[in-house]
């Protein structure tokens, strides 16, 4: 098992992506914290996991709380003795939070996928620097690489805030990367192209929406979470001991084109 006896923390691991990255890392070996705002689904992945033979614990988090991220990662550190693996996988699509182009929207979007990735490594640094280093990877997006805007006119709403918060990640990790290699704390970002989860389930539901996207991914079909989860694995373990800064696009080809 690739990460035997390591303690990874989850952030967003009640989502679709989240469980399957907590699955994968549970199965290789870790003890695994489960953080989420959705407490009810959570709790019932983390029985799941258990009933799988898994040691894992369910925590509460708001990833745009600095106090929220502190007690999770305490209640972490307390159950399991140290942490190895932080995955700041929360996000949000931006949808139906406010109208698209507002500041109300671009400050949420911001809030939940950049700055909780902030947070999530400045918690993260301290614990992992007593566990005498760690591995962060950080859940961007194809869109964090090129401008992914939604196909609509501008009297619609201004879009590109979720790129831009992708984007803000991307580079977030490698500024991180360089300055805590010395702390023997990697950190490194992740590519998804679309991926089958809830929060892709409504556009992928309309069959015109779906065709395109399979037009869009070279190798002919959808993401699934695994294919995320195995790219997360080998970045938490000590298989990428030299890769830092690194941005790993797994996207089918998508953004190859
Ligand atoms: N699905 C895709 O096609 C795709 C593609 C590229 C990148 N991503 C990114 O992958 C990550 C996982 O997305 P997913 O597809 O699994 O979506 P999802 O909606 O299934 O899961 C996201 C999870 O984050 C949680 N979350 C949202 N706000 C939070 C907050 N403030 N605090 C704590 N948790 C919060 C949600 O409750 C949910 O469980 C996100 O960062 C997303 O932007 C997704």
């Amino acid at each position: 098992m690739r990460l035997q006896g390591r303690v990874a923390f989850i952030s967003g691991g009640a989502g679709g992506m989240g469980q399957g990255i907590a699955r994968k890392l549970a199965k290789e070996g870790a003890k695994v914290a489960v953080a989420d705002v959705q407490d009810k689904l959570g709790e019932q992945f983390v029985r799941d996991l258990r009933e799988g033979g898994a040691d894992a614990i369910y925590v509460h988090l708001d990833v745009t709380s600095e106090q929220s991220w502190e007690k999770a990662v305490g209640e972490t550190v307390r159950a399991f003795g140290k942490l190895d693996i932080m995955v700041n996988n929360a996000g949000i699509s931006g949808m139906g939070i406010a109208p698209q182009g507002s500041l109300e929207n671009w400050n949420r979007i911001m809030d939940v996928n950049s700055t909780g990735v902030f947070l999530g490594t400045k918690v993260a640094v301290q614990p992992m620097i007593k566990a005498g280093g760690g591995s962060i990877v950080n859940i961007s997006s194809i869109a964090g690489i090129v401008g992914m805007g939604l196909d609509q006119p501008v009297e619609k709403g201004l879009t590109g805030a979720y790129s831009a918060s992708k984007g803000a990640v991307r580079t977030l990790t490698k500024a991180n990367a360089i300055q805590l290699a010395r702390n023997k704390i990697r950190v490194n970002s992740v590519h998804p192209g679309v991926i089958e989860t809830p929060m892709t389930a409504e556009f992928l539901k309309d069959p015109v929406m779906r065709e395109r996207m399979l037009k869009e991914h070279p190798i002919g079909r959808i993401g699934k979470p695994e294919d995320i989860a195995n790219a997360v694995c080998y970045l938490a373990s000590d298989e990428a001991s030299f890769v830092t800064g690194a941005e790993l696009v797994v996207d089918g080809g998508y953004i190859a084109q």
